[in-house]
């Protein structure tokens, strides 16, 4: 051994091949921390002070090669000075060049997963071979970053401009097939023979077959096209490259100007171009966001794993009830991931639209290449339909999904208790039926919870695990282990009017209906909305939920927070829920919907909303931006965190989670709790203050006047 660090080492084997292995101590996986750079650093201090080594090997003693960069030391480092982190991305990459440096040829044996720093660190090498495999990519813009190991100056160099531009800026992990074609790696061989084509490269270039050094100087001189074309090649992607990513995602852009930027250098001043680009990004409020989301989604897989271990019980057969919207999706959901699936109805003909639905959602699978006709065939036998409760005995796990009734579900969730055998675990996927309540019709309340999946269910990432008074812990485990088996991100809730997400959208749209009373247009908000962010703004959301649907929720959220939801006007939907324009479902609602030639619905504006509001409203008048950003934006936010001040959600990192899986929050602005935080908790509070007098619904809650006070942060 030439050298043991505590996340790399280094053997010498025959022939003077020497093995840098990645095994970072105490880890499942290899990851860039601080601490592996500097291990890595005197790893090839070694390398460089024996006279023996010939050549070297990079290899993982994990099954993944290198995952990236530790993100988790983002935060912290983030916070720094602009040139304090060009200058840590210029010290890691000293130590990234010292290796490329060295006066023996090396290659990468990308074992498994090489992503980020992984990759970087492959590139820093003269030859990559890869297992058939292993995956490799720079999804750094993802975070709202670019590579700062040296990617966007190796990149370009090694295989081309447009190359290059597409790996980093789309950010994709790519298979060895592409990585080769690409000219990302120079070889591919099955895992078992990965170190052993690696050494025999090695032995070419040290019988002088492959010259290794004429590879590296590739990667250590300027682009070689010339300026023009390279300018050209540039503004060509750079212009495509921000069309795709929209004016919200700078950091895609950013890589490709750095990258034009430096494109005449030589590799030193190269990385030093990027260094200072890198630091740049990292300071957006973007990075900061999109790396919160990072760590909460994170924080939200350690907390379902929690859960999980307090006992999820195993889970051979489901069954949903009800075939209707929520129902035939729950099913769908249910068989495409492996599970099998009762599907009980009282009605033939509701049965049939269930399968039919399935059916169709498979079929376009098969369309797309995603799965074959055998596969669709073998899912769609995995969901029984069924008039009744023959096979319930062997159930061990239930989603009610019939009428939003209480005394119909309280009635339904009753009779097939006693179909169930001990232990078997019931969840009723309601609205807005308190799951306290529906618990009273039950024998085993502690068997029972809420699953709240969102519509469509094959899109809606989100599942909230509602947790009654009496739920036990082993049915919140199950729940969250169904869920996760179902390809959903579930987030455990304490039971309260709306659970977590409908409580906090609702004073969304309550702010969105105190603006139109007070003459807003509503067209105007939602292009306001959307272009903050989100997919579709207010107006069209409540289309799109159906209005009926959201003035019955309206109303159970204003019974359960009466001092702040309920409002002693007229509210625009109430109106258009009187004239039954319930939105996309009666082709009218705030807007009209008409078929497209695809049989898309296409929203339109419509004359006669202006003529049924306008008696409820105050006469038109422009609102600024701002204006209508604060007011729609500030009850969601205080509802959030009156969340966590209640105890729904476990932390903030649930909660923004929450938001953006279950109504689309906008990704790069990090949920409600980090939106807040990028506004400043302190500023926050003055900005609710400042619309104080439009009701309890903008009042800054406790906590958040508490944490202003202190200087605490939501996320320490
Ligand atoms: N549609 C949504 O956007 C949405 C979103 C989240 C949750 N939910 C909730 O999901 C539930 C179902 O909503 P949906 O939109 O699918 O309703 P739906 O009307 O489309 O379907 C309800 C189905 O239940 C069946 N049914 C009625 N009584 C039954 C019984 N005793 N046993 C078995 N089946 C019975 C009906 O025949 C019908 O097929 C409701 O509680 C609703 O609040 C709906």
């Amino acid at each position: 051994m030439i050298y043991s660090g505590k996340a790399v080492s280094v053997t010498l084997h025959d022939g003077g091949i020497a093995e840098l292995k990645f095994d970072l101590q105490g880890e499942s996986v290899n990851k860039f921390n601080q601490e592996t750079v500097v291990d890595l650093g005197k790893a090839v201090d070694a390398i460089k002070g024996n006279s023996d080594v010939k050549g070297v090997v990079v290899t993982s003693g994990k099954s993944v090669f290198i995952v990236g960069a530790d993100i988790t030391e983002f935060t912290d480092m983030f916070k720094l000075p602009e040139d304090e982190i060009a200058g840590w991305c210029l010290k890691s990459n000293q130590v990234f060049c010292a290796f490329e440096d060295l006066p023996v040829p090396t290659v990468c044996a990308i074992n498994g997963i090489a992503l980020g720093g992984g990759l970087e660190m492959a590139l820093a090498c003269d030859f990559r071979v890869m297992s058939e495999t292993a995956q490799v990519g720079l999804p750094e813009v993802k975070l709202g970053l670019f590579p700062g190991f040296g990617g966007t100056v190796r990149m370009p160099r090694l295989i081309g401009v447009d190359n290059a531009v597409e790996w980093i800026a789309a950010a994709g992990q790519h298979k060895a097939d592409k990585a080769l074609k690409d000219g990302v790696v120079d070889a591919v061989v099955a895992g078992d023979k990965l170190f052993d084509a690696a050494i025999a490269l090695i032995k070419q270039c040290l019988e002088g077959k492959i010259d290794h050094m004429k590879k590296r100087s590739e990667k250590l001189e300027p682009l070689k096209l010339p300026p023009l074309e390279n300018m050209m090649a540039f503004q060509t992607s750079g212009a495509f490259v921000a069309q795709q990513a929209g004016k919200n995602y700078p950091a895609p852009v950013a890589a490709v100007n750095v990258m034009q930027q430096h494109g005449g250098m030589k590799r030193d001043q190269a990385l030093e171009a990027e260094a200072k680009g890198f630091a740049k990004v990292a300071k957006t409020p973007q990075a900061t966001a999109l790396v919160g989301l990072f760590l909460a989604d994170q924080a939200v897989k350690k907390a379902n794993g929690g859960h999980i271990k307090k006992g999820a019980k195993d889970l051979n057969q489901a069954a949903v009830l009800g075939a209707g919207i929520m129902g035939g999706g729950i099913a769908y959901q249910s068989a495409s991931k492996g599970t099998p699936i009762i599907m009980k109805d009282i009605a033939d003909a509701a049965l049939d639209l269930g399968m039919g639905e399935a059916s169709k959602l498979l079929a376009k699978q098969v369309q797309r290449k995603r799965i074959d006709p055998a596969k669709m065939g073998k899912t769609l036998s995995m969901i029984r339909p069924t008039l009744n409760y023959g096979d319930f005995a062997n159930v061990d796990v239930v989603v009610e999904a019939v009428v939003e009734n209480e005394k119909i579900k309280q009635s339904v969730l009753a009779e097939t208790e006693g179909k169930l055998k001990d232990g078997a675990v019931l969840a009723s996927n309601t609205s807005t039926i308190s799951i306290t309540r529906l618990a009273t019709a039950l024998k085993k309340p502690e068997n029972f919870a809420g699953m709240h999946f969102f519509n469509p269910v094959h899109m809606m990432p989100l599942v909230e695990i509602i947790r009654g008074e009496k739920t036990s812990d082993e049915t919140v485990a199950t729940l969250v282990a169904y869920a996760t088996k179902m390809g959903k991100n579930p987030i455990v809730v304490n039971d309260c009017p709306g659970f977590l997400v409908n409580r906090v959208l609702f004073p969304y749209f309550g702010g969105f209906g105190m603006l139109m009373r007070d003459g807003a247009d509503f067209q105007a908000v939602d292009k306001v909305m959307e272009k903050f962010g989100w997919p579709m703004g207010p107006a069209y959301l409540m289309d799109v939920v159906g209005i009926d649907t959201g003035v019955h929720a309206a109303k159970v959220m204003a019974d359960g927070f009466p001092d702040r939801m309920k409002h002693d006007f007229k509210d625009v939907s109430e109106v258009l829920f009187e004239n039954k324009r319930y939105g996309q479902k009666t082709k009218a609602g705030f807007y009209q919907y008409v078929l497209d030639k695809k049989g898309k619905q296409v929203k339109t504006p419509d004359a006669t909303t202006w003529e049924l509001i306008k008696p409820h409203v105050a006469e038109t008048r422009e609102f600024d931006a701002d204006e209508i950003i604060a007011r729609l934006m500030i009850p969601l936010c205080t509802e959030t965190v009156r969340c966590l001040e209640d105890n729904i959600v476990g932390s903030a990192a649930e909660a923004d989670m929450a938001m953006i899986y279950g109504i689309g929050f906008p990704p790069f602005r990090g949920g409600p709790i980090r939106h807040i935080e990028s506004i400043g908790i302190k500023e926050f509070v003055a900005l609710c203050d400042k619309y104080a007098h439009l009701g309890k619904l903008y009042e800054a809650p406790q906590l958040l006047k508490d944490m202003a006070a202190s200087g605490k942060s939501f996320f320490a």
